[in-house]
């Protein structure tokens, strides 16, 4: 299995570019299903996320070519004979559930199999499912597989009891050939919902208001292939911006969506990184002394869970106390004890981390418990003394792409082993 050997200590310097969004790209992807015709993905980030949702819609019979010499996915979605997806490949992903919306709109019905939890959290469908029914299809539990029947689905308003991010995407896509209007209030507002409201109406749907609290979806009764650019990764964008912060660097990061990052901008900020936004790219300084700030993780525009565990590690370095608190999921600090074992100081209060400033890390052999938590660990190991190794780092390459490359072109002393 892969692993990332870092031996810290070098400061960072240059340029990096930011990839597309994993989370516009994955439910772009399983949108293209509605269109029933040819979609064509610019510039797309090559993910192992992304190979993944792939091989699930092959395993529905849609053509899926993802090509990795410019980067382009090209989907045909004409052919698809069957809503069942493939289950042991749909248990490799979370992001499966959401071909549901689509497969129910387009088809009548689905039978996928039912995500487990994960190392975050238990992470409930419950929203998706609530949704569904409002729209009038019927949704059934059992075998460790949900199923959905609709003879045909009816606009309702529908109100999320929490603006969950793949909740709105879901219902969004199912409403798009719904009778009717629908509306979904106090939705998630992230930039990746308006790519996928943008995608679905490059591709004839009429959707209105992603990416705000209240989305309305006006239902049409065909729809058509396009070719779409999906926006900037802010989390990738904002994983770099946490490197130039860790190892007091100065770098220039292209591929950024200031309005996007805002939230992590305004912290990094506070802490005393100076960042200066020119167009599309960030020159982030943080060679004067940081100081220890409070995040608490909110649905966007607050700050995102996805850069909780890449914040602590630079706090790790900071002198005083920060405290960070969790309150989108309940398990997302599976990064403590591996950060521990570096030679951070934090301390677990329930759903809050405690973090004291040191003045030195000293590498070790650690886990990559998720994707962001193994990013973390990177940037940590960018900081100790000696070689860290960061093991299980499949997680990690399902949403960075060629992460040790990027760090490498900046001066890190970083390779890829097995
Ligand atoms: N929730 C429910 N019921 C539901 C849906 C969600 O209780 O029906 C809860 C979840 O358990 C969680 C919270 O609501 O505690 C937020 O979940 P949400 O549905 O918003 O998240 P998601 O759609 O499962 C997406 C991203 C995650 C990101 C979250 C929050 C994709 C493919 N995934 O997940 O990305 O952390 O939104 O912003 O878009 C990552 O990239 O590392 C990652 C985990």
């Amino acid at each position: 299995m892969d692993k990332i050997v870092v031996r810290g200590g070098n400061k960072l310097e240059g340029e990096v570019n930011i990839s597309s969004a994993k989370n516009s790209v994955l439910p772009i992807i399983a949108a293209s299903i509605l269109s029933g015709d040819k979609c064509v993905i610019d510039n797309a980030p090559m993910l192992e996320d992304v190979n993944v949702i792939g091989e699930i819609l092959k395993s529905i019979s849609a053509k899926v070519d993802i090509n990795r010499d410019n980067n382009k996915i090209i989907i045909d979605t004409s052919s698809i004979a069957n809503c069942e997806p493939d289950s042991e490949l749909v248990k490799k992903m979370r992001a499966s559930f959401l071909l549901m919306g689509p497969m129910m709109s387009r088809f009548g019905s689905f039978k996928i199999s039912l995500p487990g939890g994960c190392n975050i959290g238990t992470r409930p469908i419950d929203l998706h499912l609530k949704g569904f029914t409002a729209l009038g299809a019927k949704v059934t539990i059992g075998h460790g597989y949900v199923k959905g029947v609709a003879d045909r689905l009816i606009g309702n308003n529908i109100y999320l009891d929490f603006p969950s991010v793949g909740a709105t995407e879901n219902l969004m896509m199912a409403a798009v050939m719904a009778e009717g209007e629908t509306t979904i209030e106090n939705a998630a507002a992230e930039p990746e919902i308006e790519d996928l409201g943008k995608f679905l109406n490059e591709i004839g749907a009429n959707v209105i208001g992603a990416g705000t609290d209240t989305v309305r979806i006006i239902g049409v009764k065909k729809l058509k292939g396009t070719t779409h650019r999906p926006i900037y990764d802010r989390i990738e964008a904002g994983t770099f911006m946490a490197s130039a912060a860790i190892t007091r660097s100065k770098i220039k990061i292209n591929g950024v969506i200031e309005e996007h990052l805002k939230p992590i901008i305004a912290k990094l900020t506070e802490m005393g990184v100076d960042i200066k936004i020119e167009g599309e790219s960030a020159i982030v300084d943080a060679t004067k002394e940081l100081k220890p700030i409070d995040i608490k993780t909110m649905p966007y525009p607050g700050f995102p869970t996805d850069m909780q565990a890449q914040i602590m590690a630079i706090l790790c370095s900071v002198k005083g106390t920060s405290v960070i608190t969790e309150t989108i999921f309940e398990n997302r600090f599976m990064h403590v004890s591996e950060m521990k074992r570096l030679g951070c100081n934090i301390k677990i209060d329930g759903r809050s981390a405690v973090i004291e400033g040191v003045d030195n890390l000293t590498g070790t052999q650690v886990k990559a418990t998720d994707l962001r938590a193994g990013a973390a660990l990177i940037l940590c190991g960018l900081i100790a003394e000696g070689c860290t190794e960061v093991t299980d780092i499949y997680h990690v390459d399902r949403g960075y792409v060629k992460i040790e490359d990027k760090f490498k072109n900046l001066g890190a002393d970083i390779k890829r082993t097995n």
